[in-house]
């Protein structure tokens, strides 16, 4: 995550600003079944972004910007679940600061909203990062309380979100994740060779919480064959981190292809994601899921890298939105296994 801190003595008040960025992010294994204690790995992407700025205000209170959101409001007039107003609210608890100064907070944010990017959790990592640093809080700018404050909204939108996402963003490093008491197990990994992505967007919105609570009723439906189905999707992701550490990418892509079909089972994909996911396989892709939530949203293809061109213009084809490339890259010495 980057911030910088600007003050300007141009004018004859002092003004300052605190910027701070947070990524965007892609599931590789295990959505949904993280949900369920059992592993998954995600990594950051890097190129799409969520940005908060924290300005000193001349005129009293709050105000919140967020055209993304349509948000326009003062913090004193925001409903209890506004999505900035509730991090604001949230820093302010955690610092036990009884009144904040006056201040514009601006939020914008490249990452589609709703599509399994992790939108939300960027845009609340980089406001807390943001206004923590503008105030002076550094410890509550550092990556595990950034986490820990956005897992607290993460709950507030999504009712049971694994804290895979808020960890991504936070640390903004691949990880592999075990939801677990007392503590998350949070695991960086060795990247043996190059894993290169396609992220293809099918356009279509998707409420993560409409989704994981359906799966949730589900599992409460037919608990056997959903056990199952996230045991085998703990079993990929545990498969897939040692076929990354080792470079074996043919096994990755095979690993990802018997994921999209536990979540096909799970009932989470769609006609659109299958058809960019038969469409990138047809085109040489050596492996492609869903990634996120499901029933919408973004799916991810791994790529030979010279064929790269030809998967992503047969996704473009079968209609995808946008697609991006991104990379997991070779880490070496393999690192501590504590981020
Ligand atoms: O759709 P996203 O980007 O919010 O990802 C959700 C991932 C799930 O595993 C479905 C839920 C979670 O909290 O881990």
């Amino acid at each position: 995550m980057a911030f910088e801190s600007i003050s300007s003595l141009q004018s004859p008040v002092s003004i300052s600003m605190t910027c701070a960025t947070a990524p965007g992010k892609i599931i590789l294994f295990g959505e949904h079944a993280v949900v369920y204690g059992r592993p998954a790995i995600a990594a950051p992407l890097a190129q799409l972004r969520a940005t908060a700025v924290v300005e000193d205000s001349l005129t009293p209170g709050i105000r919140l910007l967020a055209a993304d959101l349509g948000t326009d409001i003062q913090l004193d007039e925001a409903a209890p679940d506004d999505p900035v107003a509730a991090v604001v609210r949230q820093l302010q608890t955690a610092a036990q600061l009884p009144q904040l100064p006056d201040l514009t907070i601006t939020v914008t944010s490249q990452i589609p909203i709703a599509s399994g990017l992790g939108s939300g959790a960027a845009i609340t990592a980089a406001v807390i990062r943001a206004l923590a640093i503008h105030l002076g809080l550094t410890h509550l700018a550092s990556d595990d309380w950034v986490s820990n404050l956005t897992y607290e909204i993460e709950k507030i939108h999504h009712g049971t979100p694994s804290g895979i996402d808020n960890t991504v963003v936070a640390y903004e490093k691949p990880v592999y994740f075990v939801r677990q008491q007392p503590q998350n197990l949070i695991e960086p990994f060795a990247v043996g060779k190059p894993l290169c992505l396609l992220v293809a967007d099918t356009g279509q919105s998707s409420s993560t919480k409409a989704v994981v609570g359906d799966v949730r009723r589900q599992w409460q439906a037919d608990p056997a064959r959903f056990e199952a189905l996230f045991a085998g999707c703990g079993r990929i992701a545990h498969q897939a981190r040692q076929a990354i550490e080792r470079g074996d990418v043919a096994q990755v892509g095979r690993l990802m292809n018997e994921n999209h079909r536990l979540l096909q089972e799970m009932t989470v994909s769609s006609v659109e994601l299958d058809g960019l996911v038969a469409a990138a396989r047809a085109a040489g892709a050596l492996g492609a899921k869903l990634s996120g939530a499901g029933r919408g949203g973004n799916m991810i293809a791994l790529v030979p890298a010279e064929g790269e061109t030809a998967v992503a213009h047969a996704l473009t084809q079968a209609g995808a939105r946008s697609v991006l490339t991104t990379a997991l890259t070779p880490t070496s010495p393999i690192p501590d296994n504590r981020l």
